[in-house]
């Protein structure tokens, strides 16, 4: 190579050199910066440079993936040794064995110390304009009824309580002193609940449910109105209980599989089952998808309105913000109360950043008109998230050009109780949201579909059942007192699989759309209810011979509940009185929106040869899809279907 003279060669390689440096540097060290940005600790995963390689990575390199979250994430008190031993045919799921931690201390203590004047938890209590708000340190927060621990490690609690601080406390109260709420020798009450106005006498409800419970042995009472109720020798009034124990209670060191809570919940047949979720896994997976999921930045108020009861609430209101350190909302009333302005009045109020509801009450929003969001100012919202059920393409819409005002990313999130956190969703800086999708997978969620005969379906566009091929840490282990259920359920229909009983559409560019499931299982605003459960409790009336119960499009709720009845042969003539007693029923054993919309009286079910009622027939009716109504040669009595079409048109 020519060079005119040293000096100049000197600087024509310096100068060469310090550009290939700097354009390494800057590609590096910009590789480095979006990465840390991204998640800290993927910083040195190999390949790692945006979302989606992580997204590979994370499901590729599961171990790697989650013990350097589980590091980063959580505060242990002993570090675990094994990072998963899980066979998914098996329904074994072990994960950070050897670990241990305190779930309230990575949820409280932790933050107090770095930051003890956030508010951690807004109390927005049914009458707008009378929050609450608690920073850990203060009399309302979690931190003090947490220190007054009142059972011993390994008890059972149940909580049944409404959205407020006391409930969060109470949580946290057991995952310190490790009892798992739920199932108990110990019931958390108030005395009564306050929801749009209306008084609800929880504290009745336990006290019949409590006659029937020989196990409970105490029942500790706060007072959330201040109308007295009748106590009786196992109650004891919380708040005076708490003032006796002014003892700091250390916490327990957990191990990471030991249960954290059961929560019950539907299947499509048999009672409700307890789905049972422990320490380490779960917390980790709530507070991964809380941060991820939402874009939530430190200082961000996060609005989930769920019922804390349901997991939304669980994940969503509680373990995961108050796990990243967060400002989080209980939301106490209903999206109607006073006005249907009550949220977008809130969002302003509270300064909300994350709004996270369900579409059902999205989509009863959007009837009252634009003018009940324009009203208040959304301008601190940054991501609306969707949750519980499919939301319909205009009401995704609205969602996304009124209340976000056309800037905030709509996040469709799909997930279950099983699942304990967020498997599908788009993510905020995602380029591409579709509307009414869930689209990709989370980190370390690998989804497929099967199709009839049990296959993986890998080409696109394509339908089928959706299962999970890998274990993460946040799901479900087992069903509470039956591993066998759990098997049968989740393991068995597809081995090595999780089988969700949902079905999914993927697009030709690999996006996910759930349908909706697979089983007698249907999906009323939100709440997830096995139709043989209702028919459970309407085969209770003395004058009812058998009954089905159908699920159908319904325009507000998702579906609706949909009855088919046969009486008994002396009772034909009751049917007036009987459609109120049924409903009445429904909603004492169950919940009031469990109630049926329509019940058709009818002479007979459409039944096969063996006995079994053919349900594809009656949906076929309710959807009034006649062309639809296929094979009927293994009916029994072909002439029931026809009363059924004519009892239908005349109900509906
Ligand atoms: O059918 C799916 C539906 O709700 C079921 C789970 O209900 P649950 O256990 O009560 O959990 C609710 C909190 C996530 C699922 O099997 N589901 C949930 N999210 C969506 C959904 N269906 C469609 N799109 C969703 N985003």
């Amino acid at each position: 190579m020519w060079l005119p003279c040293r000096c100049t060669s000197k600087t024509i390689v310096t100068s060469y050199a310090r550009r290939v440096f700097k354009s390494y540097f800057c590609v590096f060290g910009r590789w480095k910066c979006d990465v840390a940005a991204l998640m800290p600790e993927a910083v040195g995963f190999e390949g790692v440079k945006d979302c989606s390689s992580l997204q590979e990575f994370s499901v590729s390199n599961s171990a790697s993936f989650w013990a350097a979250a589980a590091r980063h994430r959580l505060s242990w008190i002993k570090p675990f040794h094994t990072v998963q031993d899980c066979d998914l045919s098996l329904g074994r799921i072990k994960w950070f064995e050897g670990g241990q931690l305190n779930v309230s201390v990575n949820c409280l203590d932790r933050h107090v110390d770095t930051c003890p004047e956030r508010v951690a938890l807004i109390w927005e209590r049914d009458e707008p304009g009378s929050e609450i708000k608690a920073a850990p340190g203060d009399d309302m927060s979690p931190r003090k009824p947490v220190e007054t621990a009142w059972r011993e490690k390994g008890d059972c609690v149940t909580i049944y309580m409404p959205p407020c601080p006391l409930a969060v406390a109470s949580m946290l109260a057991c995952a310190r002193i490790g009892a798992a709420h739920n199932v108990s020798s110990t019931v958390i009450t108030v005395n009564q609940g306050v929801r749009a106005g209306k008084v609800t006498e929880l504290k009745r409800t336990v006290d019949a449910a409590v006659k029937d419970c020989p196990s409970v042995q105490q029942v500790l009472v706060a007072m959330r109105t201040e109308n007295p109720v009748t106590m009786t020798a196992k109650d004891m009034d919380m708040e005076e209980e708490m003032l006796k124990e002014d003892v700091v209670c250390e916490p327990e060191a957990m191990d990471s599989e030991d249960v954290l809570f059961l929560l019950y919940t539907s299947g499509s047949t048999g009672k409700p089952k307890g789905v049972v979720h422990t320490q380490a896994g779960y917390l980790l997976y709530a507070a991964l998808t809380h941060r991820y999921v939402f874009s939530y930045q430190d200082g961000d108020v996060f609005g989930c309105v769920a019922d804390i009861g349901w997991i939304t609430g669980h994940s969503y209101s509680v373990y995961g913000p108050l796990a990243n350190g967060g400002t989080t909302v209980l939301f106490e009333s209903t999206p109607i109360y006073p006005d249907p302005g009550r949220y977008w009045e809130m969002v302003q109020r509270l300064k909300i950043n994350q709004f996270y509801g369900a579409p059902t009450a999205i989509r009863l929003l959007l009837k009252y008109g634009d003018q009940w969001v324009q009203k208040y100012d959304r301008s601190t919202l940054k991501t609306l998230g969707s949750v519980g059920e499919p939301i319909n393409t205009e009401a995704w819409e609205w969602y996304h050009r009124v209340v976000g005002d056309g800037r905030c990313p709509v996040v469709d999130t799909w997930w279950q109780t099983e699942t304990g956190g967020i498997c599908i969703t788009p993510r905020p800086s995602d380029p591409e949201i579709v509307p009414g999708m869930a689209m990709r997978p989370f980190f370390g969620i690998k989804p497929v579909l099967m199709d009839t005969e049990g296959k993986v379906v890998t080409s696109n566009p394509a339908s089928g059942a959706l299962c999970l091929a890998q274990p993460w840490p946040g799901m479900a282990r087992t069903i509470h007192n039956n591993h066998e259920r759990f098997i049968e359920t989740y393991c068995q229909p597809h081995p090595g699989y999780f089988f969700t009983g949902d079905g999914a559409y993927r697009s030709k560019e690999g996006y996910y759309q759930i349908t909706g499931r697979l089983d007698d299982v249907i999906n009323v605003s939100g709440h997830r209810i096995g139709t043989a459960e209702i028919e459970d409790v309407v085969n209770q009336c003395s004058a009812v011979a058998e009954s089905a119960v159908i699920g159908y499009s319904h325009d507000i709720k998702g579906q609706g509940v949909y009855t088919f009845v046969v009486l008994k042969k002396d009772a034909d003539d009751q049917e007036a009185d009987l459609s109120q007693q049924l409903n009445n029923m429904v909603s004492k054993n169950i919940a009031k929106y469990a109630c049926p919309d329509f019940i058709q009286f009818v002479q007979r079910l459409p039944k096969t040869r063996s006995g079994k009622i053919m349900r594809r027939v009656l949906r076929k009716v309710v959807e009034r899809d006649l062309d639809g109504l296929g094979d009927l040669s293994t009916l029994d009595d072909p002439a029931a279907v026809q009363e059924i079409i004519q009892g239908h048109r005349k109900l509906c």
